[in-house]
């Protein structure tokens, strides 16, 4: 076999072993380019005698033309199976059933989509959200609120108590947000207007109570609020919460340590059917508690009451949630039951506002 025909075998089978584009290229560099071996075999044309160019001319054309067609067509072949790779790796079944979105399977707990709608209507009105802790001292939960010691009110509660410290004081679950009125005027000049959602706890429970339990606690102080505050606030938040506009409520003497005068407020509706409905029917439910804040709260939070006052009130979350979307029982509301939070849930990012609506 001439040298030449070694060549060419040796550059064919390289060509058939390139495995991609890249290897093929690597090789028609080692044959035709400036160094490779085919030029190299041309570059001694030049030297040789006028007979020997006549028949070794053809044989390197030959040789090159063969070499070149060959590549081309390895290539397309690559290209081709390249191509094949990608359609079967990127390959669509457009038969598969449709995966749900992430975003539509989650839901909002009703207890939240509540809270969100009551801070959405208070923001509007002006109101900021404070919190404070679930666990109290017997301090904010009671006494500063003007729960005098030993006063039966304190019993009022069912209050869990943990055990005395080394200095003989109990901590207490926070029986009700009015505690973090007190923490709030300790640390804010008035004026002040803030919503307090949070959990509370007492030892309560059947269809309608559970032991911990949430409130929204509500409390204004400057030194011109007055009792016609307090009563348009609630009325254009009743309004505005079970979506209703003829909304009636009803003020009832009631008694808190920590207000004076204390008000019950009653909302009109119908009973008669399975649902409560508002804004028809001649009957009254019980809704919140409410009331000018007591003179004695406001000196132990350190503000005079010779120049300030206030109104304060305090609603169950639960209990208008289970109103507003007609749920009979508060237990499932903590059994982290997903088929009831299927249900009653609500879907993430269709957050409340009072201009896109409150419950979508
Ligand atoms: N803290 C009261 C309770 O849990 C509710 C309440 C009544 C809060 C009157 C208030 C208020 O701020 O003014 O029963």
């Amino acid at each position: 076999m001439s040298d030449i025909e070694t060549l060419e075998n040796s550059i064919m089978v390289e060509i058939d072993g390139a495995e991609d584009e890249n290897a093929l290229e690597a090789v028609r560099v080692a044959a035709l380019g400036k160094k490779g071996s085919i030029s190299a075999q041309m570059k001694t044309l030049g030297k040789m005698s006028p007979e020997e160019r006549h028949t070794m001319g053809p044989l390197l054309n030959g040789l090159k033309a063969r070499a070149t067609e060959a590549i081309n067509t390895r290539k397309d072949v690559l290209k081709r199976a390249g191509i094949e790779m990608r359609l079967a790796s990127e390959r669509v079944d457009v038969t598969l059933p449709v995966r749900p979105n992430p975003l539509e399977v989650g839901r909002i707990h009703p207890i939240s989509q509540v809270m969100d709608e009551i801070t959405a209507i208070f923001s509007d009105m002006g109101f900021s959200v404070a919190e404070g802790p679930d666990i109290e001292t017997d301090y904010y939960n009671f006494t500063a609120l003007n729960f005098p010691e030993g006063h039966p009110a304190r019993e009022m509660h069912d209050t869990f108590f943990f055990n005395s410290d080394k200095n003989g004081e109990r901590r207490v679950l926070r029986t009700h947000t009015s505690p973090v009125q007190i923490r709030t005027m300790e640390v804010q000049k008035p004026p002040i207007r803030i919503v307090i959602p949070g959990k509370t706890y007492r030892q309560d429970s059947d269809a309608t109570h559970s032991a911990m339990f949430h409130q929204l606690e509500g409390l204004v102080i400057d030194e011109k609020t007055n009792i016609a505050n307090l009563k348009w606030t609630l009325l254009e938040f009743c309004k505005a919460f079970f979506e209703v506009d003829n909304i009636d409520l009803r003020f009832r003497p009631s008694f808190f340590p920590f207000t004076e005068p204390s008000l019950e407020v009653d909302i009109k509706c119908d009973r008669s059917g399975a649902e409560v409905k508002f804004g028809q029917g001649e009957d009254w439910m019980e809704i919140l508690g409410s009331g000018m804040v007591h003179p004695n709260v406001l000196r132990g939070a350190g503000l005079d009451p010779d120049v300030y006052q206030g109104f304060a009130w305090g609603i169950g979350i639960d209990r208008i949630a289970m109103l507003k979307y007609g749920m009979p029982d508060l237990r499932p509301f903590f059994e982290a039951d997903q088929r009831w939070i299927n249900h009653y849930g609500f879907r993430p990012l269709d957050m409340p506002t009072l201009f896109g609506g409150l419950s979508g």
